[in-house]
């Protein structure tokens, strides 16, 4: 059986390529667009824009060459920002990206999919303040980006109903840390690697707002380690084998959220950096909290998150001068 993990080159994707190593034959697709060819290592790695022109045909063709069996497909533009400025093109490659896989997948005849969602599919949620999301919650997107993943969803349903695809969608919320040093998360998008980047700049991160309904008044995220979440894939792949699915789509998180002002202090701890960070005015479109309820996946698939926020900021350190070419070392150590 040969796994086809699509932007397997990536920092999610890389991850469960390496863990998919001890398993069986893997296959990446990637249009290394933002992914990295040397991430994958000896992993064979077909270069293919999936939203192209000629993707379907590609796709069908190597589908056929390396007898794939499963497709974990994580490629995709994520950049909530970006995808607001260019709507057209997020929809072409996310969504589009998606329709030439699923008709890739229906003429290869492989029937098997686990799709990259995202917590941004519940977008500004219509529930009372502190409600952990459970994968019941309407959906109520606010960005292209989030919409495009809440329509790939539709998609996999639709293909299911029409010739017998068997899928599954995880919906990762707020992914941190490194499962190995050269793997850390090369994008400065999150809370994480933002503040890491600001400290080694010589800078202070900012807390945007301090006057939420919280307890210390910033926003709480569920971060989930990105070797947590990894792992969620292959157990996802056994699952697609199960004839009894109960389910399609799964949170993955921790279930505990962590507010900005602890996850900054963690940063302090791991990196022995004075953070001190000044209070901006809020973002627009930030809710409060938003944290998964994990107990789908944790009595359906018997998976659960292992590792603290402490484990997610240390690696993400270890990781942040292979990653970025700067030096991890604190000022009074460096
Ligand atoms: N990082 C997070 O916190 C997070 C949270 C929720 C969901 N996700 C989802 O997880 C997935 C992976 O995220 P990541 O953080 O690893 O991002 P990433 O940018 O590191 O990885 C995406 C990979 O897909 C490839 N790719 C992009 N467009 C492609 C295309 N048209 N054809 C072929 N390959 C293409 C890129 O080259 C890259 O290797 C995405 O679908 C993202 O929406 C990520």
């Amino acid at each position: 059986m040969t796994v086809l993990v699509t932007g397997g080159a990536g920092y999610i994707g890389a991850h469960v390529v390496r863990l998919l190593r001890d398993r069986g034959d893997t296959v990446v697709v990637d249009d290394l667009s933002t992914g990295d060819a040397s991430r994958v290592a000896d992993t064979p790695l077909v270069q293919i824009d999936i939203a192209a022109d000629d993707a379907v045909e590609k796709l069908t063709a190597m589908m056929h060459e390396y007898a794939v069996d499963a497709v974990v497909h994580i490629a995709a533009k994520k950049q909530v920002g970006e995808s607001a400025e260019r709507p057209a093109w997020y929809y072409s490659q996310n969504v589009g990206g998606m329709a030439n896989l699923l008709m890739a997948m229906e003429s290869a005849e492989v029937a098997k999919l686990m799709f990259s969602s995202s917590a941004a599919t519940y977008g500004l949620p219509d529930v009372p303040a502190g409600t952990l999301l459970d994968e019941d919650v309407v959906s109520r997107p606010i960005s292209p980006y989030g919409k495009t993943k809440l329509i790939c969803e539709w998609m996999c349903r639709d293909a299911s109903a029409a010739w017998g695809l068997r899928w599954a969608g995880l919906r990762y919320f707020n992914v941190a840390g490194a499962g190995w040093p050269d793997l850390g998360d090369p994008a400065v998008l999150n809370l994480i690697p933002i503040a890491l980047r600001a400290l080694t700049n010589g800078e202070q991160p900012k807390i945007f707002g301090a006057d939420y309904d919280t307890p210390d008044g910033t926003c709480i995220r569920d971060y989930v380690h990105i070797l947590d979440l990894a792992q969620a894939h292959i157990t996802m792949l056994d699952y697609l084998e199960r004839d009894d699915r109960p389910h399609e789509i799964f949170n993955v998180g921790t279930g505990a959220g962590a507010s900005v002002r602890e996850v900054l202090d963690q940063i302090a701890r791991s990196t022995g950096y004075d953070v001190d960070a000044p209070v901006v005015a809020r973002r627009p479109g930030d809710p409060p909290m938003l944290v998964a309820d994990v107990r789908r996946i944790r009595e359906v698939l018997g998976w659960q998150s292992t590792k603290t926020l402490a484990e997610m900021v240390d690696s993400a350190w270890a990781a942040w001068a292979t990653t970025h070419g700067e030096p991890a070392v604190p000022p009074a150590s460096g």
